[in-house]
C-alpha cells in the first residue's frame, strides 16, 4: 500500500511540505507507506497541448522530461493513492503547481488513475485556501479518482513551519484526511468486488 504526495510549493521545507509530512507520519501510523515529491524551485513549464503523450509509443509520457513529471507519473503507476499540495498563490494553486499537475494528469493513461484514491491540500497565510482546494480537487473527478475528505477542507494555515504546527485543527484535519484515506485504500485492498465496466469511449465537443 503506498500513496505518492506532490509538494507543489518551491519551498522544499516550507507549509506545504509541514502539512504533507503531517499526512506522511499519520500514512505510516497506519503502515501505508508513503513518497513527497518536490515539485522545486526550477521554473516549471505548463502544458503546451503537443500530445505527443497521446502518441503510440509514448503513451503516458510528457515530453518534457526535464523535471518530476514523468517520475511521479511512474510512481503513481505503482501506488494506491495521490495527495497534491500547493500553496496559496493569489487564491488559486501556484503557478508551478498548476503546470506540473495539468502535465501530469493529463500524460498519463486512464488506468494509471482510475479507482486511485485522490486528496489535496492548500496551504495559505490567509485566505484562498477553498478556492485552491476546489481547483486540485477537478484534477480527481475527471479521472475517476475518488476524493478521500477528511473533518473540514483540506487546509492548513501559517507563513512557517511553525505556524502550520501552531493551527491545531489544521493538523487534525490533515491527520484524519491520512486516517481515511489509509483506511479506504485498506478496504480497496481487501475487496474482490471487480471494478465497473466503462462504456465505450466517445467525445462530443459540442459542435453541431
Ligand atoms: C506569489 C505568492 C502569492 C501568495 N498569495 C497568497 C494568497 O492569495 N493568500 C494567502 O493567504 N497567502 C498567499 N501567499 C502566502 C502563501 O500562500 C503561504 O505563506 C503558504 O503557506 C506558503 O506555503 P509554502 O511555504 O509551502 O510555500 C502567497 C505567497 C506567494 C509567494
Amino acid at each position: 500500500m503506498k500513496v505518492v504526495l506532490v509538494n507543489g510549493s518551491p519551498n522544499a521545507n516550507g507549509c506545504t511540505f509541514t502539512g504533507l509530512s503531517i499526512i506522511k507520519e499519520q500514512l505510516a501510523e497506519n503502515g501505508v507507506d508513503s513518497v513527497i515529491f518536490q515539485v522545486g524551485k526550477n521554473p516549471v513549464i505548463g502544458c503546451v497541448s503537443c500530445r505527443s503523450c497521446k502518441q503510440p509509443g509514448k503513451t503516458g509520457k510528457c515530453a518534457f522530461d526535464n523535471d518530476m513529471v514523468n517520475t511521479v507519473g511512474d510512481a503513481l503507476r505503482e501506488a494506491d493513492g495521490i495527495i497534491l499540495g500547493s500553496p496559496v498563490h493569489y487564491a488559486s494553486a501556484s503557478g508551478a503547481a498548476t503546470s506540473f499537475f495539468d502535465r501530469l494528469f493529463y500524460s498519463l493513461e486512464p488506468a494509471a488513475k482510475r479507482l486511485k484514491f485522490g486528496a489535496c491540500i492548500a496551504s495559505c497565510r490567509r485566505a484562498g485556501s477553498v478556492t485552491t482546494f476546489d481547483q486540485l480537487n477537478k484534477y480527481f473527478t475527471i479521472s475517476q479518482m475518488p476524493v478521500v475528505s477528511s473533518c473540514y477542507w483540506n487546509t492548513i494555515h501559517g507563513f512557517t513551519p511553525e505556524d502550520v504546527y501552531a493551527d491545531e485543527e489544521g493538523v487534525r484535519t490533515m491527520k484524519i484526511l491520512a486516517n481515511n484515506m489509509a483506511y479506504l485504500i485498506k478496504c480497496k485492498c481487501q475487496s474482490n468486488i471487480e471494478p465497473p465496466q466503462e462504456p465505450p469511449a466517445v467525445m462530443t465537443n459540442f459542435v453541431r
